[in-house]
């Protein structure tokens, strides 16, 4: 803090152009923020912490500035299609900053796989692969660039805060936003949304984590009490959490609809004030999700520090009131605003408030392809693939709009197309629940690649007609969709519509069938001992037929490893229908969500999801965690473990004749003291191999991920003990074991 005047002087500077840009141009609204006297504020001095400079700032507001900053200032645009104040940017929040301080409006976009809701003012966002998918790279750096790419494009529109960067683990494969989130696997999933926020941050955008905690379902999600131990929720959900903020120290935390142990999320004292705050040493702020508030008093007591979006009015004049009376101490509601504070000041929104310009579509779209090709799995390959662009004589495209687009996933991470639905042209931005595909259309690059074939397409509403179809061809390629949206979650794991029969019918006729799956998560796959090749391709983005092309015809190597388990079937999973969907009402037509009673969800599974809940089960999955074909083979040789440094070093070597990557990963077996009947992923890495060509990769194992958590000395701790080490290509497919021994 103590630092001379002159030097704070010098450093303003920079600053006072920043605010007067920020001033004269007004780049997040249409209006321009009042003019502040930056000379007079300190608090611009950049050579000061963000926490220095949030105090400053903090000392001299009143407390009507106190409270206009901890909560939204209404719906607004999500409710009406406009906003009522012209300073909103009209995204999913808005809340007024204190001009007479130089402390911007913070305006957010929902920007989960890009930034939602750009038609309402003609603007352009690029659609990204969908989370589930990009998982699927295990690549740190391409879920860099994926954040990056949204944090570019929200400075280009004037925004200054994402909401996105969902990180629940998918406990329930028919969660209907799944495709929002990073998979099953807390290391995996956190490590994914951390280096994702972590390039939003890069691109001076403040960022939000989201839905904390347990919002692993959509059915019954603003009345469901999920029940599930400490000791569970630290080793699986709140442990993705924990590696995300660790990395990427993120602006804000979204807290959850749905009730944890009898308590609100968003006024529960064990998952924001102690987990969150004390143990994860948070230092940004509580927002709400959309009318996840409850209460006044308890809800700021227990850790929220800001309502959103606003309308319902605990935070506004009930929190001045309790403040006032005493019932919330001034040094709670100051806490509330440093946080928010602090994160403007980190992020840069202060010193670098975003400037609208033209969002670069053509870049957007490269490195969107760029993520889809890393992201698309190879399930099944009885040798079908690549194809020979020369050889084909004929391909018959088969469904899902192949003709025109791909599909895109709904509710709040909904993307706007470019030129409207690409399935359903008509004017206006596309309505909640709606299927909504992306003109990137599978046919013409496909037809781009296969110069010498007769590439057809048959929209697959007739079953007999495609089968006919099916038989005069050499190839069939069929494409099948699950819409997912926030809201509702998928009845069953089965593919809508009969499209099993769609698939069995066009199988029988032509058995050199390939199916692309494009899926908002796991499927059953009934048929598929009867095709010829698998790629799921999720929703894979504006770039996604081109990336779908590259790797059909071979000139992209297939690398992605599967970011969530898929079952044999319902009756393999921890709770074989989707709880409490049995009770829920129809869909409604207003809202797309299902009446529910309150209920109870004992997640009795604890922290074995996804493939550690197959593993101690002895369930056959249908493909395991971690699995995907590559059009080259590779092998694993010589691990060896060292104690002291807790590595563990391997070579894996491209055996085939072609280049491509593998991503090499690292299982632990914990001491038996721990009485955990599954391994962990600890570690993985993407190797690219040229034909041939071996490396020699060490991984390091971080401590927290082979550890257990201590619930009375509320701490995680390492076991003494023989702890087996397994490398390999997937969760099941590990052939090289070690061991670590700790001491
Ligand atoms: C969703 C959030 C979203 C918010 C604002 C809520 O319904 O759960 O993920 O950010 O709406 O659109």
């Amino acid at each position: 803090m103590a630092r001379s005047e002159s030097s704070a002087g010098l450093q303003l500077l920079p600053l006072v152009i920043a605010v007067a840009a920020l001033v004269a141009f007004s780049p997040v609204a249409g209006t321009a923020q009042a003019k502040a006297d930056v000379s007079m504020m300190p608090w611009m001095n950049q050579g000061l912490s963000p926490d220095e400079r949030a105090d400053m700032v903090l000392r001299e507001m009143t407390l009507d500035e106190k409270i206009q900053l901890v909560h939204g200032d209404g719906w607004g645009v999500l409710r009406k299609c406009s906003f009522d104040d012209p300073r909103s940017n009209l995204g999913a929040g808005f809340t007024h900053g204190i001009d007479r301080l130089g402390i911007p409006d913070i305006n957010l976009a929902d920007s989960a796989v890009g930034i939602r809701m750009a038609a309402l003012q003609s603007r352009y966002a690029t659609l990204l692969p969908s989370g589930i998918g990009a998982a699927c790279s295990w690549d740190p750096d391409a879920a860099f660039l994926y954040g990056s790419v949204i944090g570019r494009e929200l400075r280009a529109q004037g925004f200054n805060m994402s909401i996105g960067g969902g990180v629940n683990i998918m406990r329930e494969p028919r969660n209907g936003r799944n495709f929002e989130y990073a998979g099953e696997d807390p290391v995996l999933a956190g490590t994914t949304v951390g280096q994702l926020m972590k390039g939003l941050k890069s691109q001076r955008v403040m960022s939000d984590i989201k839905h904390y905690a347990l919002n692993d379902q959509e059915t019954g999600r603003t009345v469901v009490n999920v029940q599930l131990d400490h000791k569970a929720m630290r080793e699986s959900d709140l442990l993705a959490f924990e590696i995300a903020i660790g990395i990427a120290k993120p602006s804000g935390v979204m807290c959850s609809y749905n009730l944890v142990e009898g308590d609100w999320a968003c006024e529960n004292d064990y998952l924001l004030n102690h987990v969150l705050k004390k143990n994860f040493d948070f230092k940004g702020w509580v927002v709400s999700d959309w009318g996840a508030t409850h209460s006044t008093v308890k809800a700021a007591l227990a850790g929220l520090d800001q309502e959103m979006p606003g309308d319902d009015n605990y935070f506004n004049q009930p929190l001045k009131q309790a403040v006032e009376s005493g019932k919330v101490p001034m040094s709670r509601l100051d806490d509330m605003v440093h946080r928010i504070l602090r994160s403007m000041f980190d992020a840069g929104v202060v010193d670098f408030p975003p400037v609208r310009t033209v969002v670069d579509p053509f870049r957007g779209r490269e490195d969107a392809q760029h993520i889809a090709e890393e992201s698309i799995v190879l399930l099944k390959n009885d040798g079908v693939l690549p194809l020979e662009a020369t050889s084909t004589k004929s391909i018959l495209l088969i469904g899902s709009h192949a003709d025109v687009g791909v599909l895109s996933g709904g509710g709040s991470a909904q993307v706007d197309a470019p030129g409207g639905n690409a399935a359903n042209p008509r004017p206006g931005p596309s309505l909640w629940g709606e299927p909504v595909y992306f003109p990137s259309s599978p046919l013409k690059f496909i037809r781009e690649h296969a110069t010498k074939a007769n590439v057809q397409y048959n929209d697959g509403k007739d079953h007999g007609e495609a089968a006919r179809m099916a038989r005069s061809a050499d190839l069939v390629i069929l494409f099948t969709n699950q819409p997912m949206s926030e809201g509702q979650d998928a009845p069953t794991l089965a593919l809508p519509d009969d499209q099993d029969g769609l698939i069995e019918g066009v199988a029988a006729a032509n058995p050199n069938t390939i199916v692309v799956l494009e899926t908002g998560g796991p499927v059953t796959m009934p048929w598929v001992s009867k095709v010829k090749g698998i790629l799921e391709m999720w929703y894979p983005g504006i770039g996604g037929a081109q990336a779908l092309a590259n790797i059909l015809f071979g000139e992209v190597n297939p690398s992605g490893k599967l970011s969530a388990s898929f079952a044999k079937s319902e009756a393999d999973l921890p709770h074989p229908a989707v709880p409490g969907l049995e009770t829920a009402g129809a869909i409604d037509s207003d809202d797309q969500h299902r009446k529910v009673k309150p209920f109870d969800l004992p997640y009795t599974e604890g922290a074995r999801v996804g493939y550690k809940w197959f593993e101690s089960t002895g369930k056959e999955p249908l493909f395991p965690f971690g699995f995907g074909l590559s059009y080259t083979t590779f092998a694993y040789s010589d691990l060896t473990v060292d104690d002291a440094a807790r590595t563990a070093k391997f070579t894996v070597k491209n055996t085939g004749s072609r280049e491509g990557t593998e991503v090499a990963q690292l299982y632990a077996s914990l001491p038996s003291a721990a009485k955990e009947k599954y391994e962990r992923l600890v570690a993985f890495q993407r190797v690219k191999l040229a034909p041939g060509e071996s490396k020699t990769i060490t991984l390091s194992m971080n401590p927290t991920f082979l550890s257990v958590f201590d619930t009375e000395k509320d701490a995680w701790q390492l076991l003494p003990g023989d702890y087996k080490i397994l490398a390999g290509a997937s969760s099941q497919e590990t052939p090289l074991q070690s061991t670590l021994h700790v001491r």
